[in-house]
């Protein structure tokens, strides 16, 4: 999709539709108040109403977007009424869309820009029998209103975080006989034309390192596991402590030996999203040449039941020392963050870490699919967090670590056991992972609940892989991270 921003006389592009959005009661004249009173229109946020071609309009459409109130109008309000305008004209035929902003702000038309870019992501490079009719047709975008040299301005950052959000869509929504582990790794490398340093270690050198608890769950796959460190440097001093990120890359999850129920099994590609989002963060940061130094690390492996697969009750020894009874092989997540987790603050000794993996089905029964969980033993980090995800419209709600729900996870025979029952599911996860960050400020989300949208109600989030992780964690870099 290629953006421009263009003052509000100019001249429409020809085959163009042209999005006028409207505040609610707002008043519209002429054919257009006729229009609307016949439609119930009234501006509300999301209504949209198609007029066609009214005459006097070189454009060959003309859509009533509405935004809401005036006084509310605000940055995520511009994307999604940009991301509206863009649904409903879409495979229309025509191959222009300008969106005309009832604001001068430029900061509010970039992301009007923003917003048509994730809106228009789509994943068809399996399809090859679409009809050309069903196509978005589409492939020009202007935002007006403003001045438009200033919203051009303000537009680069914004555009690297939309590449950096499809990136992570693409691999979300790759399936398994595609993208496992090797593969992931690979497509990361490749991101050191961006700037990014990437190391790859194999299960030899992990062997090496003694993680015991993340091999053992690749064990009983054909493929190999990697673990990726994704670094970049963008501190005016290149040793300044950098900042840590964590994803759970479980390319295919299977259950392993505990094998999962056939329906739905194919949702557990996408089990690698925290993988895919540290990877989108990473990208985005080398995108804008962010001013800070940061570290992402990925747990690649597939977790599947062959005749070398780990069984319920094997005891694994983690790189920290601490074993782990092995009661279910189907969580696997804590296993492979356990010593992602513990060999990031090893070796980085960061000024702290946030992991990000789809690790719980409970945290689903918890929140529902529009929030993530947060869990932390820093308030200051998740507040950070918190700040971040309310301006760029990815929810999280913070969950409780209580201290006493570790007996949940006590085991009989090790220092821990890798589940902890039905009750608080989600929590006895987060207080596994706990135990691996060795006193480091860390925060873990656990994002099960919204990698993956299926239906979408967010027209900046198309059905499926959502990216969710990205956006926040990027923003929260920039807003306090950066020198
Ligand atoms: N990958 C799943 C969690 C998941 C479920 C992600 C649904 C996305 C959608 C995770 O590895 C898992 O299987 N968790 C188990 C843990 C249980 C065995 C303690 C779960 O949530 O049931
Ligand atoms: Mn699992
Ligand atoms: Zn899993």
């Amino acid at each position: 999709m290629e953006i421009q921003f263009v003052a509000a006389d100019a001249a429409l592009p020809p085959k163009s539709a042209l999005a006028r959005i409207v505040f609610e009661g707002a008043g519209l004249d002429g054919q257009l108040a006729r229009a609307a009173g016949a439609s119930r229109f009234t501006g509300a946020k999301g209504q949209t109403l198609d007029v066609l071609a009214p005459e006097g309009t070189e454009a060959q459409r003309l859509v009533l977007v509405g935004a809401g109130k005036a006084e509310a109008f605000d940055a995520i309000g511009a994307e999604h009424a940009a991301a509206a305008a863009f649904h409903a004209v879409k495979a229309s035929g025509l191959e222009a869309l300008r969106a005309e902003l009832p604001s001068a702000d430029p900061q509010l038309a970039a992301r009007a820009a923003l917003g048509v870019r994730l809106a228009s992501y789509r994943f068809d490079k399996y399809r090859t029998k679409e009809p050309p009719e069903k196509k978005p047709t589409i492939v020009l975008a202007q935002v007006a209103g403003g001045d438009a040299d200033a919203a051009l301005a303000a537009f680069p950052p914004l555009a690297a975080l939309a590449d950096a959000v499809a990136f992570t869509r693409d691999l979300v929504s790759e399936p398994a006989n595609v993208l496992y582990p090797v593969e992931f790794a690979r497509r990361v490398k490749e991101l050191e034309s961006l700037g990014l340093e990437v190391e790859i270690l194999g299960e030899q050198a992990m062997q090496a390192l003694g993680m015991g608890s993340l091999l053992g769950v690749g064990q009983g796959s054909a493929r190999e596991s990697q673990l990726v460190i994704i670094r970049w440097n963008g501190a005016a001093d290149p040793k300044a402590q950098p900042l840590a990120f964590i994803g759970k890359g479980v390319c295919f999850d299977s259950g392993g030996i505990s094998i999962k129920p056939a329906e739905n099994m194919e949702d557990m590609k996408w089990d690698m999203g925290g993988a895919g989002a540290v990877t989108g963060l990473m990208h985005v940061l080398a995108g804008r040449k962010a001013k800070v130094n940061a570290v992402g690390i990925l747990g690649l492996v597939e977790n599947m039941p062959d005749g070398g697969a780990q069984r319920p009750g094997d005891v694994v020894t983690s790189m920290s020392g601490q074993t782990i009874e092995v009661i279910n092989t189907d969580a696997e997540g804590r296993l492979v963050l356990a010593d992602a987790v513990w060999y990031c603050q090893d070796r980085f000794k960061p000024r702290f870490m946030v992991d990000l993996a789809t690790l719980t089905g409970a945290i689903i029964v918890a929140l529902g699919h529009d929030y993530a969980g947060l869990f932390s033993n820093n308030d200051e980090l998740s507040g950070a967090l918190l700040a971040a995800s309310g301006a760029e419209g990815e929810p999280l709600w913070r969950m409780p670590l209580p201290d006493p729900y570790n007996r949940q996870i006590d085991s009989m025979i090790a220092d821990v056991k890798n589940t902890g029952g039905r009750p608080g599911g989600s929590i006895t996860a987060a207080l596994f992972i706990q135990k691996f960050v060795n006193g480091l400020p860390w925060a873990h989300l656990d994002i099960a609940s919204v990698a993956w949208k299926k239906p979408s109600s967010v027209p900046t989030i198309p059905e499926g892989a959502t990216g969710f992780g990205v956006r926040l964690l990027n923003r929260m870099v920039a807003d306090r991270y950066e020198a």
